[in-house]
């Protein structure tokens, strides 16, 4: 059985946008994933197919009805984790990534306008998740980096059987800088390093360059590295 991802949106025509192409499409078209889209609006029972109402308590905007959105979970739940895409959520990792993709598959809910009625999120045991700190329009755009993240992962869609395990994040540290021909380039020249075939010479200038730009770069992620390393050499 193939991963297989279900989007809950009110614009289903924003899917499978760029997920058609590259790897990604590669890999729907082959069948690797699944994809479905359900239109919240179908779920809608009046003649207006109304699936929003104002917020209880007052404020501006619209908030999608719990009623409405639990009937479109139900259409398509199952043993996959259902995920509410929110700014209020839990920033969104590379862990996350590869825990979904060694799962099932995964139920994104979009919101839209002010958000979601809480009651729902709540009683479906939704996981909320963001992107960012910063407030998008509407959820699709977060469910396809959610998606792009980790379709990538699933066995077969990236080339390189392992061109996952070095990347940025792989080992907590973000990645080292690449280079390619020209070796020269507006005077500029690739490091020495990397032309003297010294495998290991090569794997000890990367390792010191990944440790460098994440300690100038990210000094949240160097600390989380550094804890990491002492808790091991602690405990061996
Ligand atoms: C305009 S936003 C609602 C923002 C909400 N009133 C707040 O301040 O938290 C509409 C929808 O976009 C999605 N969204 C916006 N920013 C997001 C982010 N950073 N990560 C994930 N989803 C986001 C959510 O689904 C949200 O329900």
């Amino acid at each position: 059985m193939s991963w297989r991802a279900s989007v809950l949106s009110l614009f289903p025509d924003m899917f499978p946008g760029p997920l058609g192409q590259s790897l990604a499409g590669r890999a729907l078209e082959n069948g690797v994933w699944s994809l479905d889209v359900t239109n919240i609006r179908d779920f809608a029972h009046d003649r207006h197919r109304t699936v929003d109402d104002t917020p209880f308590g007052g404020g501006a905007g619209m908030v999608l009805r719990p009623d409405i959105v639990d009937a479109a979970v139900a259409a398509v739940a199952d043993d996959r984790p259902v995920v509410c895409l929110t700014p209020r959520g839990r920033p969104f990792s590379q862990d996350d990534a590869r825990r979904f993709a060694a799962g099932p598959g995964i139920v994104l809910l979009c919101g839209r306008y002010e958000g979601i009625d809480q009651r729902v999120i709540e009683a479906r045991q939704m996981q909320e998740i963001s992107i960012g700190d910063y407030v998008l329009s509407g959820g699709e755009l977060a469910a396809l980096v959610l998606l792009d993240a980790i379709v990538r992962l699933l066995p077969g869609v990236m080339g390189a059987a392992d061109s996952a395990v070095e990347e940025s994040f792989g080992n907590g540290l973000l990645e080292y800088p690449h280079y390619t021909r020209p070796a020269e380039w507006q005077g500029r020249s690739v490091p020495e390093v990397l032309l003297s075939g010294h495998h290991g010479a090569v794997a000890a200038w990367r390792q010191a360059e990944a440790e460098r730009i994440t300690r100038e770069r990210r000094p949240d992620l160097w600390a989380a590295a550094a804890s990491r390393h002492h808790a091991v050499t602690a405990a061996s």
